[in-house]
């Protein structure tokens, strides 16, 4: 009896797998104790006893990386096919990173390939943040934070099952304050209430409880305190994760191992970065890759598209990179383009260039099947160079995409990453396109599994299915039995955008020599350091506007910082005040495109009223005055792990009211940025955590305690407000960044209270590969305090040769100055207002390689 008393909210589903009977359920040795309530959601009335039969943990013995023991099962469990015999590794890899691995010693299983830590573990760790304490029967194992004693995690709070396609494990959590396992469409912090998450890569237009485009077996629990621990289960296959209020959660995964890897933190920016250091930091992207897209579907022909950016230009509007969807393909086959409607794509590309612009398409991996053989070089060559993933009985498998029936690579074949090489080589001596955005790789398929169905097995229906759109794994991709290079699609399916990312990649670094820039759909860790990611077909209404910004921070924590939602929306008509309020806010996503589904209504800023096309020219202009300080928040992200566009949490752990903010955001440390995300509303409602922040506009000052401030919001308007303490370095806007680079730099500084600040800045060519690595750039550490600002050279590389800074405004000056000098050369005409208490000082010519400094009295 005692065995079953469980408090409600911890009890732990002992029928997950279908809902029992009472004699079922305690036939399994659980407890059935029904509750009044009964319905979709809520506590199980079939729930593990206290102490529930499960591995038998032997000694824990010293190895070369750790300690090891070997769990072992003496009765069955009532799943099929027990691993009864498990090896557990124990790994003390750095003082913040903890690794633990469940394996089946005697006959290999699969584990996820690609995913490499860089710093595979340091031997004899001295005094760690953690312990770990082991039940050894039933098996389970307790982290504590030993500075304080706190339980991170105990699986003693339920079984360990290890079956061949059923893994779970459960697990106490230290607060109710859970980031992470994604894709899905949530806020910031998860729901507890008897919820459950699935990850299981598809192509679904994202809404609420679906699993979407990527999976991120990664959450990040915030303590209370200020203090953070993170959890990385490094499993590829379909998995399901439990969250109810005990606070707890559980783990199921449907094959390969159990690797954990567990990260201390204590705040949760270095969670963050030691999750970064496991999945590798993301890559530097190039520079216009930060300015302004625009594409749609539908731009179906080469004069439509020089149209547009005409368009663009002649409503002033900055524009870095054009886009075509699938029409510019023949016959919606990639690698070929509409002889008629994109004859000229080849100029057009040309042109675009000399433009100062870039040009990026899309680039499905489906490979049409259907040409007569001799006429599509893709397919052929591929076909003869067995590059296609194939069906359980060795033929080609074939699905149904755009162009109609297709092939898939293989990409976890080497050979099928020398092919696709090719292929890109080949297409881009024609077309010379700067980058390439990779769709429909989850693999998405419009028929299930393939054209021929698949074939009756566990893989198609395994003992348990974790809860999908669709309800089975090959639903709208391929057959989980379907035969890959390195394993079957079961277990890879939700590398295969990852795999085709980095075949991508490393075909453009190869053929261009300069910086990639690949745009994927699908992502799983990793993702980050080959590609940007978009968050899909978002619909055009508020809510999905809204929603973006925990998908874009989210994104942030998962190494992919690099990321947006489609501007305006992509699925249905916009309409004119949402397409301003998401282009404000879309010029903070780090990645901003506007796109756009094929059927709707035009929603490029040139269709709208002038006033929308002011305020939209407002926005992308702020965006392109800001790119020397975004660009050394991604050299931060690409050289230490950080994040760009940051939740409130990350940068004040310690004020419970950021815990779940996601309707604002940071730019690294200093900007905060509250975007009107409601129909109709001219002011905004905006917390400012405590110290002064000012307007980014006026310079304005706010003092606040931690509270919540109304800004006004007109529709030109996005409130952005500047932390005291920093400086921010930008350049005067242009239509591209190309040129925009070249501009004079301006510097805003924002005072403290203690009247000092400080920023920094990376520069290099923006394109050039490794240029951190190889010590090619140029870094300028910016300081001020009391009466002066200093620009200060670090390292020069040449590529700030020529840049002048042309202005200086310091935010908090309190008392009026009567004299201002730049480099001991006095300026005439500086202002500065009493109301605002915003010195000015314009009109500088001062060259960026020396050191810099302005002073007031
Ligand atoms: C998918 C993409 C979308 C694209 C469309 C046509 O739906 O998510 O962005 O426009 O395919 O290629």
């Amino acid at each position: 009896k005692d065995q079953c008393s469980i408090a409600v909210e911890s009890r732990i589903d002992c029928g997950r797998d279908r809902s029992l009977s009472r004699a079922d359920c305690e036939g399994r040795g659980c407890c059935y104790v029904p509750l009044p309530q009964s319905g979709f959601r809520g506590p199980p009335w079939c729930f593990y006893p206290v102490s529930y039969p499960g591995y038998k943990m032997g000694p824990l013995l010293p190895t070369e990386k750790g300690r090891r023991a070997t769990l072992t099962r003496s009765a069955p469990s009532y799943l099929p096919r027990d691993i009864s015999t498990l090896q557990l590794d124990v790994m003390a890899e750095t003082l913040g990173r903890l690794h633990l691995t469940l394996k089946d010693p005697a006959s290999p299983r699969y584990e996820v390939p690609f995913i490499t830590s860089q710093t595979r573990g340091h031997k004899d760790i001295q005094n760690p943040l953690y312990d770990v304490d082991f039940q050894p029967d039933p098996f389970g194992f307790i982290v504590r934070r030993k500075s304080n004693g706190r339980v991170l995690l105990n699986t003693t709070v339920g079984p360990l099952l290890f079956a061949d396609q059923y893994l779970q494990l459960s697990t106490s959590l230290a607060s109710s304050v859970i980031s992470g396992l994604g894709e899905h469409y949530t806020p910031i912090t998860l729901d507890l209430n008897w919820s459950s998450v699935s990850l299981w890569n598809r192509d679904m237009a994202p809404h609420r409880s679906a699993n979407l485009y990527g999976s991120h077996p990664f959450f990040l629990v915030q303590e209370g305190d200020g203090q953070a621990h993170g959890v990385f289960l490094l499993n590829s296959n379909a998995m399901e994760v439990f969250l109810q209020p005990g606070p707890a959660l559980t783990w199921v995964t449907v094959g390969g191992i159990l690797d954990f890897y567990i990260f201390l933190g204590p705040s949760p920016q270095s969670v963050v970065q030691q999750y970064h250091e496991v999945i590798g930091y993301p890559m530097m992207p190039p520079y216009w890759s930060l300015g302004f897209h625009l594409c749609r579907w539908g731009y179906t022909s080469t004069n439509i598209t020089r149209t547009v950016v005409q368009l663009m230009r002649q409503a002033k509007i900055p524009l870095d990179v054009q886009w075509n969807d699938l029409d510019y393909a023949d016959q919606r086959r990639v690698f070929t383009f509409d002889p008629q409607r994109f004859e000229d794509l080849p100029q057009m590309v040309k042109d675009f260039h000399q433009l100062g612009m870039k040009y990026v398409l899309i680039l499905d991996p489906g490979i049409s099947s259907a040409s007569p053989p001799g006429s599509y070089k893709p397919f052929d060559e591929g076909l003869k160079r067995g590059v296609f993933i194939k069906n359980s009985t060795g033929q080609i498998l074939i699905g149904k995409v755009w162009p109609g029936p297709t092939a898939f690579p293989d990409f976890t074949n080497p050979t099928t990453q020398d092919w696709w090489m090719d292929c890109i080589r080949v297409f881009h001596s024609k077309v010379p396109v700067d980058g390439l955005w990779i769709d429909m790789n989850e693999p998405s398929n419009f028929v299930q599994g393939s054209v021929d169905g698949c074939p009756e097995s566990d893989l198609e229906k395994p003992p348990y299915t974790p809860v999908v759109i669709g309800s089975q794994l090959n639903s709208a991709t391929l057959c989980m039995s379907a035969q890959q290079y390195l394993s079957n699609h079961y277990n890879l399916h939700n590398l295969y955008g990852l795999t085709e990312a980095i075949a991508t990649h490393s075909a453009l670094l190869k053929v261009k020599s300069t910086r990639p820039f690949v745009l994927s759909r699908s992502s799983f860790p990793g993702l980050g350091r080959f590609s940007a990611h978009w968050t899909g077909d978002v619909r055009s209404d508020w809510e999905q506007l809204r929603f973006s910004i925990p998908g874009v921070l989210l994104f942030g924590l998962y190494g992919v910082p690099l990321v947006g939602a489609d501007v305006c929306g992509f699925g249905g008509d916009t309409t004119e005040e949402l397409c301003v309020r998401w282009t404000q806010l879309g010029a903070f996503y780090p990645f901003m495109r506007n796109h756009n589904d094929k059927p709707n209504a035009p929603q490029e800023p040139y269709v709208f009223s002038q006033q929308a096309q002011d305020a939209m020219r407002t926005a992308i202009t702020m965006q392109y005055s800001l790119l020397p300080f975004l660009y050394t928040l991604f050299h931060h992200a690409h050289s230490s792990g950080s994040t760009v566009a940051r939740p409130l949490f990350l940068e004040f752990p310690t004020d419970p009211n950021c815990q779940s903010i996601d309707r604002q955001f940071l730019w690294g440390s200093s900007l905060l940025i509250s975007p009107v995300l409601e129909e109709g509303a001219l002011e905004v409602t905006a917390y400012l955590p405590p110290g002064t922040w000012y307007s980014l506009h006026n310079g304005e000052a706010y003092y606040s305690k931690g509270q919540y401030i109304l800004f006004p919001a007109p529709l030109d308007t996005i409130n952005v407000h500047v932390r005291e303490g920093s400086i921010i370095p930008q350049q005067l806007p242009a239509l591209t960044s190309t040129a925009s680079r070249r501009n004079p730099f301006a510097l805003i500084v924002a005072l403290s209270e203690g009247n000092w600040a400080k920023g920094d800045l990376f520069w290099d060519d923006g394109e050039s590969l490794d240029t951190f690595e190889r010590g090619n750039y140029s870094y300028v550490f910016f300081f001020a305090k009391e009466s002066y600002v200093v620009s200060k050279p670090v390292k020069l590389n040449g590529s700030l040769n020529r840049l002048v800074l042309g202005e200086v405004r310091v935010f908090g000056v309190q008392t009026p100055p009567t004299a201002v000098w730049a480099n001991g050369q006095i300026v005439h005409d500086f202002s500065y207002s009493s109301d605002t208490k915003v010195l000015t000082v314009p009109g500088l010519e001062l060259p960026m390689t020396a050191m810099i400094t302005v002073q007031w009295s």
